[in-house]
């Protein structure tokens, strides 16, 4: 298939998304609504991914498949050498019922798309072992800080040294800290304003807290470093 046309079928696909929601959901009422990325998050991550003219990206949460749709589009838009999309999801199946899975299967993204059904914990590693080099990932996964913590380890490791990496739900306290460490003790440098005309959520959900953008995009140093341990920054 053409790549024109499988561009075309991938936009065709989430704008479907957008207008009817999945074929299948979850029990609880709204569940798409409330688990997916929001359509404008999706469009600033794909034209993130666009400008960054990224080849290969990690992503840690495929779902309902409205990021890993979005993700797809960019990588179809630039239409590098060897596009490819790294989906991790351990649930896919069992409490998704392959509703993600089969979106991309029938917007024809399968076609550069990897799923590894196992925790983000076993898949980085393994991805590491197998020498891949990621020029971005997004992160939408567990939110637990240890294992959002972790995920950011390894793509330290996975993401090339300059690359991009977007995490969603910063208005969370876990993901807020997990990804502070890494900005205070690594050198990782917020793009403020990456995804300012997106969707704001007040920190903790808590109706006196500050108003942020619901994702955040972080770049890596180049070259990457080790700080001494004896300079570490509480976060
Ligand atoms: C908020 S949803 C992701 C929404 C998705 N990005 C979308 O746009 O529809 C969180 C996803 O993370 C997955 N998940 C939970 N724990 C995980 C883990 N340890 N590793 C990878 N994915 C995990 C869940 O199965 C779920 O699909």
């Amino acid at each position: 298939m053409s790549i024109d046309r499988r561009l075309r079928q991938v936009r065709e696909t989430r704008d479907r998304l957008l207008r009817e929601g999945p074929a299948w959901t979850r029990g609880p009422d709204r569940d798409f609504e409330i688990v997916t990325l929001p359509a404008r998050d999706c469009d600033l991550l794909r034209d993130l991914l666009i400008a960054e003219q990224a080849e290969t990206v990690v992503e840690i949460g495929l779902a309902y498949g409205s990021s890993a749709l979005a993700i797809a589009e960019a990588l179809l838009t630039t239409d590098p050498r060897q596009p490819r999309l790294l989906a991790v999801d351990p649930f896919q199946q069992q409490a998704f019922n392959d509703v993600g899975w089969d979106l991309l299967r029938s917007a024809g993204a399968d076609s550069i798309t990897s799923l590894l059904r196992v925790p983000s914990s076993v898949a980085l590693p393994q991805l590491l072992s197998e020498d891949v080099l990621a020029d971005a990932a997004f992160i939408d996964g567990s939110h637990r800080f240890h294992e959002v913590f972790l995920d950011l380890y390894f793509l330290r490791k996975l993401v090339r040294p300059g690359g991009l990496i977007v995490l969603d739900d910063d208005w969370t306290p876990s993901v807020r800290a997990a990804v502070r460490y890494y900005e205070r003790n690594l050198g990782w440098t917020a793009i403020q304003d990456a995804f300012h005309q997106g969707s704001q959520q007040r920190i903790n959900n808590e109706p006196a807290a500050e108003l942020v953008p619901r994702c955040r995009a972080v770049r890596l140093p180049d070259p990457s470093f080790e700080p001494p341990f004896d300079n570490f920054q509480p976060f």
